[in-house]
This record gives C-alpha cells, sequence and structure tokens, in this order.
C-alpha cells in the first residue's frame, strides 16, 4: 500500500480534529463532530427525495434529478476521492460518507470495507449515491498477467484484452470498480521505472494494446459496464519525463505531442473508456491537471469525450510545490477549470471549491458537469453494483479468485510475451532425453514476489509459480535440478563469493541462469541511472560462463536492459519481463519446447544507457551514421576514417540499437517474399492494399508477427524513418506459407503539424513488411491529389463519440485487421 505525505485526507482531518479538540478542550466548548468533520458547512437539504436508482432506464434524466436536488457540498462532495489511509473506515469518513461528501474510495483494504462503505452510502445518506472504487489493477488482481510491456511483447490485442477482463472479474468480485489502467503513455527512455508499466514507445501499437485493455477491463455490453471502469493514463506525454526520472518536467513540440503521445489515449477513447488521468507533470510548462488544451481542446471539443477526468495521487495540491499555483484554493480553481472533474487523495476541492463557487472564481456550471458526468458513470456500473451488494456472496467472490481458467491464461499470457532474444547454436528448446542434471542459478529463478512485477498491488508471493518450482515439476522424474541462488538479490552491491553457482554450474549439462531486475527495480519513482544488469550480476554470469556448460540466460525485468555482454556470454538468452503468478510454468513451456516463443520487442533495447532516448521511429537527421560505423575507441589509435567523420553518432559508440523494435526469434524461421502493391499510387480517399507471404522455413510450427512500416519520404515536417501502421500473427506449420496483406488508407498517412491539425500531404511514401523494424521487403507508392477542407479533421481524427454515455456503444476505430 502507498505511502502518503501529510496532506492525505485522513491527515487532514484528523489534524483539524487534534487542533479542534484542542482549542474547544482550552476554551471549555464541546466538541462536535460534524462540525469538524464539514469544512465548508451548507444547510442540508430537508427536502425528501427518492434516492439513487440504479435501475433507471433513462440515465440522462435520473442525472438531471439527482443533479437537482443535490445542494452544492452534495455536488462537490461527488468530486473527492477519499483514501481510507488508515485501513479503516474512520468515524470522519463514515460521517462524511453519509453526508454525501464523498464519491469515490481508493485503494480500500478489503471487500469488507468496501461493502460496508457501500451500504453507509446506500443506507444512511440522503441521496444514496453508490461509490466509485478505484484500485489499481494494472495487470491482475490476484491473478497477475505478465507487466504490461510484458503484454505488449505478445502484440496481440485480442489476449490482452481477456486477460484485462479476468483482471475485472476478479477486482469486481471484491467491490472494485474503477481501475487506473491502462497506462498508455508512449515512452523510449528505459531509465524511467514505470516504462514497465507501458505498452512500449510505439503510438500505433500502444494504441491497439490500449484499446484491447479498455474492451477487456469495461466489458460493455448495452451500454452497461460489466466490469470496471478503465482509466487511460497519465493524461499527456508522461513518459517523456526528462532524464527518464520521475515527475520531472516533460518539453515537446506541439506536433510531437500529437503524433507520439496522444495517439494511445485516442486509441483508448474511441474504445469507450470512460476515466482518463491527468499527469503529475508539467508539459510545456503547464501541469497535466491544469493544462487547459489537453483537457478542454484536445480532449473535451476535440475527441468529444463525455466521461471523467481524474487527477493523479495529490496532484491538485502539488501544482504548489510545481509552482503554478499560489495555493491550494487556486491549485483546486486552476484543477476544475481546465476540466478536472474529481481529485484524488488530496482536499482542496472539499476545503475550497464551495469558497470558489461562491466568490465566482469558479462556475456552478462546471461543478454541475462534473457531477453529471460521474453520475452518469455510476449507472452505467449500478446494475453489477447492486449485485455485488447481495448479502452472503463472500464465498462466490473469492471463488472467483485464481480460477484455473484465468491460471491458464497467465500462463498463455506469460508465454506470449517472452522474446527470445538469441538461440546459439539451437540450444532451446533443451531436448529433455538428454538432460541428466539442471543447473537452475540465479536470484531470480525463485523470487515469487518479484516476478510479479510491478504494481502488483492484491498479487500474492503464495500464488506464484517460480520458474524453479516449474522446472523441478517439469523435470524433477528424470533429471537432477540443482538451484544455487548466487547472489542475495540483483542490486546488492556487495562483492560475493560465487563458489555455490559455480559447482553446480560444473557439474551440469546446462545451466540455467535467472538474472535481472527485482520488482522494486521498476515502476513508480523508480528511474534508474544505468541500465546494466544491476548489482554483481553480470560477475556471476561471467563466473558461471568460465564453467564452459551451455548457458540460458532468462532475464526477468521492468524495462529493456544494456547487457549486450552479457548476452554474448550466453549461448541462448530469453526475456521474461515480470511474467507474472504463472511466470514459472510459462518460461518452462518454453524451455522444454512445449510452445516455440512468439514475442516480440514492444521497445528498443540499447547497447548503452547513454545512447536513451533510442527508439525505431526517430528522424533520419542531414547526416546519419553509416550502419558500417565503427567508434573511434575500435580504431586501433587512428582518428575516424573520413566515412565516419561528422555523422549523427558517437565517437566512443553508435547509435544502433542492441536489438531493434519487434525483434524476437522463434524455435523455427520465418522467410518473407512475394510483396506488392495494389496500386503504384492512390488518393485520399482510396485503399492500398500492401501484401507479401510469410513461410515457416524451419522444421517447427510457429507464430510469426507479420509488421508494416510506412516512411513519409518528404513532407512539411520530418517524419520518422519508420512507423509501424498495421501488425497480424501468423500461425504457420513447417513449410507453410501464408499471404498477408494489410490495407493503408489516407488515415494511417496523416500526421499532426505544430498547429495540433490532421495534415496529408501528397508525396512519396516507402513501405516495407517483414518480422521487425529492419524489414528490408518493400516498395513505394505515391499519395497524389488533396483532399477537401471539410475533409480535414482538426484535432480529432475520427468522429464524434457518441454523447451521452448512458446508452453509448463507443465507435471503434476503423483499422486494419489484426487478427489474432
Ligand atoms: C500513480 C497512478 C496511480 C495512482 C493511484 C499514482 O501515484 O501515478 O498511476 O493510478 O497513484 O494509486
Amino acid at each position: 500500500m502507498k505511502a502518503i505525505g501529510p496532506q492525505g485526507w485522513g491527515h487532514r482531518w484528523i489534524l483539524s480534529l487534534i487542533v479542534a479538540a484542542t482549542f474547544c478542550a482550552v476554551a471549555g466548548l464541546p466538541l462536535q463532530a460534524t462540525e469538524i468533520a464539514s469544512p465548508v458547512v451548507e444547510e442540508a437539504n430537508p427536502a425528501k427525495v427518492a434516492p439513487f436508482n440504479p435501475a433507471a432506464a433513462d440515465h440522462g434524466a435520473e442525472v438531471q434529478r439527482l443533479l437537482a436536488a443535490m445542494s452544492l457540498d452534495e455536488k462537490i462532495g461527488q468530486m473527492c476521492q477519499v483514501w481510507p489511509e488508515t485501513g479503516e473506515l474512520t468515524p470522519v469518513i463514515q460521517e462524511s460518507l453519509r453526508n454525501g461528501e464523498v464519491g469515490s474510495l481508493i485503494n480500500c483494504a478489503s471487500p469488507e470495507l468496501i461493502a460496508e462503505a457501500q451500504r453507509l452510502v446506500r443506507e444512511e445518506s440522503r441521496l444514496g449515491v453508490p461509490l466509485l472504487i478505484g484500485r489499481d489493477v494494472v495487470h491482475g488482481y490476484r491473478t497477475i498477467f505478465p507487466i504490461p510491456l510484458g503484454q505488449a511483447a505478445s502484440w496481440n490485442p485480442k489476449l490482452v484484452e481477456r486477460s484485462a477482463a479476468i483482471a475485472a472479474d476478479e477486482a469486481r468480485s471484491q467491490g472494485v470498480n474503477w481501475t487506473f489502467a491502462p497506462m498508455v503513455d508512449v515512452c523510449r527512455d528505459p531509465r524511467w521505472g514505470r516504462i514497465a508499466e507501458t505498452l512500449g514507445e510505439d503510438p500505433y501499437l500502444s494504441g491497439e494494446l490500449a484499446a484491447g485493455m479498455v474492451r477487456g477491463f469495461q466489458q460493455e455490453r448495452g451500454g452497461q459496464l460489466h466490469g470496471l471502469l478503465a482509466c487511460a493514463k497519465h493524461f499527456a506525454a508522461y513518459g517523456l519525463s526528462e532524464g527518464g526520472r520521475d515527475y520531472n518536467r516533460t518539453s515537446l513540440s506541439i506536433a510531437d505531442l500529437h503524433n507520439i503521445h496522444l495517439p494511445s489515449f485516442r486509441a483508448a477513447v474511441d474504445a469507450g473508456c470512460r476515466t482518463l488521468m491527468t499527469t503529475f507533470s508539467e508539459v510545456n510548462g503547464i501541469p497535466g491537471t491544469a493544462h487547459a488544451y489537453l483537457l478542454q481542446e484536445v480532449l473535451r471539443d476535440g475527441w468529444q469525450f463525455s466521461g471523467v477526468v481524474v487527477s493523479d495521487w495529490n496532484s491538485v495540491i502539488e501544482m504548489v510545490a510545481h509552482g503554478y499555483s499560489a495555493d491550494e484554493a487556486e491549485a483546486a480553481k486552476q484543477a476544475v477549470n481546465a476540466g478536472v472533474h474529481m481529485e484524488m487523495v488530496s482536499p482542496t476541492f472539499h476545503e475550497h471549491l464551495a469558497r470558489l463557487v461562491e466568490q465566482g472564481a469558479v462556475e456552478e456550471a462546471a461543478i454541475n458537469e462534473a457531477v453529471r458526468r460521474i453520475l452518469r458513470l455510476k449507472l452505467q456500473l449500478a446494475a453489477r453494483q447492486e449485485e455485488a451488494a447481495k448479502p452472503g456472496d463472500a464465498a462466490a467472490a473469492t471463488s472467483e479468485l485464481l480460477r484455473p481458467r484465468s491460471l491458464e491464461l497467465a500462463r498463455r499470457a506469460a508465454r506470449e510475451s517472452i522474446v527470445l532474444l538469441k538461440n546459439g547454436n539451437n540450444t532451446l528448446p533443451l531436448q529433455r532425453d538428454k538432460l541428466r542434471n539442471v543447473a537452475v542459478i540465479g536470484p531470480l529463478a525463485d523470487a515469487p514476489l518479484s516476478q510479479l512485477g510491478c504494481w502488483a498491488v492484491d498479487g500474492r508471493a503464495e500464488d506464484s509459480i517460480t520458474p524453479l518450482d516449474a522446472l523441478r515439476e517439469a523435470l524433477g522424474e528424470t533429471a537432477e535440478v540443482v538451484y544455487a541462488r548466487g547472489v542475495a538479490t540483483t542490486y546488492s552491491n556487495e562483492a560475493q563469493d560465487f563458489t555455490d553457482a559455480t559447482r553446480v554450474a560444473a557439474d551440469a549439462d546446462v545451466v540455467l541462469l535467472f538474472v535481472g531486475e527485482d520488482a522494486v527495480l521498476s515502476g513508480e519513482a523508480r528511474s534508474r541511472s544505468t541500465l546494466d544488469l544491476p548489482g554483481v550480476q553480470s560477475e556471476l554470469v561471467k563466473a558461471v560462463a568460465a564453467a564452459g556448460k551451455p548457458i540460458v540466460m532468462v532475464v526477468l525485468a521492468g524495462r529493456p536492459l544494456a547487457i549486450g555482454a552479457e548476452c554474448d556470454a550466453a549461448d541462448a538468452v530469453l526475456y521474461a519481463w515480470h511474467p507474472g503468478t504463472m511466470g514459472g510454468p510459462a518460461i518452462t513451456d518454453l524451455l522444454l519446447g512445449a510452445a516455440s516463443p512468439s514475442g516480440k520487442l514492444p521497445v528498443t533495447f540499447p547497447k548503452h544507457v547513454g545512447q536513451v532516448p533510442l527508439y525505431y521511429g526517430h528522424s533520419n537527421t542531414g547526416r546519419p551514421s553509416p550502419a558500417d560505423f565503427r567508434p573511434l575507441t575500435q580504431s586501433q589509435g587512428k582518428d575516424l576514417p573520413i566515412q565516419f567523420q561528422y555523422r549523427s553518432h558517437y565517437v566512443d559508440g553508435d547509435p544502433f540499437p542492441l536489438f531493434p523494435f519487434g525483434y524476437g526469434l522463434s524455435y523455427t524461421t520465418f522467410a518473407y517474399d512475394g510483396f506488392e502493391l495494389s496500386a503504384p499510387s492512390i488518393e485520399p480517399r482510396q485503399t492500398l492494399a500492401v501484401r507479401a507471404r510469410v513461410t515457416n522455413s524451419g522444421s517447427r510450427a510457429g507464430v510469426e508477427v507479420a509488421q508494416l512500416y510506412v516512411r513519409d519520404l518528404a513532407a512539411s515536417l520530418v517524419r520518422p524513418v519508420r512507423e509501424l501502421k498495421a501488425f497480424r500473427r501468423v500461425y504457420l506449420r513447417p513449410g507453410e506459407s501464408q499471404p498477408v496483406e494489410f490495407t493503408l488508407d489516407a488515415d494511417d498517412l496523416r500526421f499532426f503539424n505544430n498547429e495540433g491539425r490532421s495534415v496529408l500531404e501528397p508525396g512519396r511514401f516507402a513501405v516495407w513488411i517483414g518480422g521487425d523494424s529492419t524489414a528490408t521487403l518493400g516498395g513505394e507508392f505515391e499519395l497524389s491529389g488533396e483532399e477537401s477542407a471539410e475533409e480535414t479533421p482538426a484535432v480529432a481524427r475520427v468522429p464524434k463519440q457518441d454523447e451521452p454515455a448512458e446508452s453509448s456503444v463507443p465507435q471503434q476505430p476503423v483499422r486494419v485487421d489484426n487478427g489474432t
């Protein structure tokens, strides 16, 4: 559970209680709890009103009815999200629930506490408006799936959707109805610890997966949400935190904002995502929590978003620390006026909004708008809330957790997330019949908590099956599995004696070496200044390699690591991210060949931290580095040869990745040929079919992720050297071929300019199809003719999302098919 500074709701009121109690005691006055509990005192509306009707057929009318009946304090209450910091519903919180001063609770300690809070508002508050119960169900609830970055490596939106649906079912059974996921921030700097929570570096891939997650979490049918409210976060550009240091400023052009950082949010909104969270950080000098351009021009007016915007944890109050708000009252005013509808944890809305409305600094219309949006969501969740409140459902709720089918899906998700980076001499899959003695070494071979990764708040170590458990289970009958941890933790820097590890390695037929990062090294506020294998693990790898046995290195980590030397020392390398509850069995499935790896990197792997940000969709520059560039440090004491001088690289290192975006091997091989375009040129309203044939050229069945990249060769703003526009997973038996066809349309060729306008410019485009972002099979086509002014969307690209969400079946974005 998160620790919180002294600004917390509980703290504030507890402090006021102490101050007031002291004052009363000194002054000899009696203390009235309600006087303390309600800093903004307003006459309660005594009129008798029918309470919130969860079964109301006409949501719009019900919202209006409630709004008309609410006092200003009750309305503001809906905009306050409170953290029961002590793990209990303190008398102060109970009182404010009764008074209708709380719209949502975050991080409730138990289903019982949630049920009691819902009962309190339903039965004892005047209007009985249910609570939104928020929780970070990021990659699973009890059944933990791979970290989002790992799930992104599956390139499988359908699987991601199914995983989110399991998470939603589990969480919902415990009374949670709002998850703060998906995190859709695009990140190109692996130093940032929160890269683990992202869906990678690419706007399109992130968007496709985010949409899948939203559908899975929300499970929307007929306008009702059968899962959780999803929350796309952190709006926007949080992934660009300067220096990879969390909470740091972000600074970017309007074009980059729209082309790189907003598309994944747009995809989430188009998939029907009901809530968005603002970023902690400042974006071009304005904190995300008061960013009117983002919240109004882009989100409200451009995208016609009709859901709820919640601030991040204390991010309203933190605008004072940023140096943007003079005091907390101003912070509340700026947040609401910019378009924030609910305040997470810090109590500035509660403490200042009523007065700000009285003073005319905040329009009551803004409060009404926020409350309307919040009430609509509550009605969309209502049916299931009623269900969850049925008495005697505790056993049923528990049986929803860790179901066999959920664990099976978590195993599959982990398997599909793992990327095979190297497989020298076809070391993998291991031949079980040749194994007599298997050495399992490393700090992450048996680390049940760490394999869950960051943000596994309800995950439990005792539910995890570790690689050591799974290998013993799978091999125990036929081979001896000998374990040596090697080092205590991944990050301890103390010099170690690796004797145990080297001894077991010396006796083994094969060494399985589990290294990487403990979960505490990634996630929020877990940025790193290096990307090396932390601690003394590199020494461990060297010591074990000296035994001369075949080594399979399995890396569990929350970010791409610069592990070139370690990859050289190993024969085969699997990158397993933090794979979740079923990580052990999933890794074992791949090691023993029960399945072939199919994961592809959703993020570029640098060779060295000094190269970051390093990403495939970079600009060419006027002086790109030649592909055969060798740095000065490798030129035997001579200066760089002339062809390497004055080029875009480092004198002591090249600008190329260790592994490129989209890369990943399998136990078979795939070949591409037969590239063709349906036409040499298209006009704005036409589509272009791009085809190739992919063949399984190896001897095992496998899944290939065919990827389509485009480059706009000359444009009014320099465009990236490649942009992913489509992908498809293709299952092929040995020797089998399949055509893959992608359809490009004008929307795929657009980009945003620095006025935030979407433009489509005629000219030549290059296009490639292949197995990663370095694909060479491709051609060129022409986009000719202008589109008419009416056809050019402004900030928004896709038609408006249906207002009121009461009825809504959200519009699906029209994209090329990404079948599984
Ligand atoms: C994080 C959010 C998270 C929230 C609630 C914040 O610190 O930035 O991503 O959803 O806490 O736990």
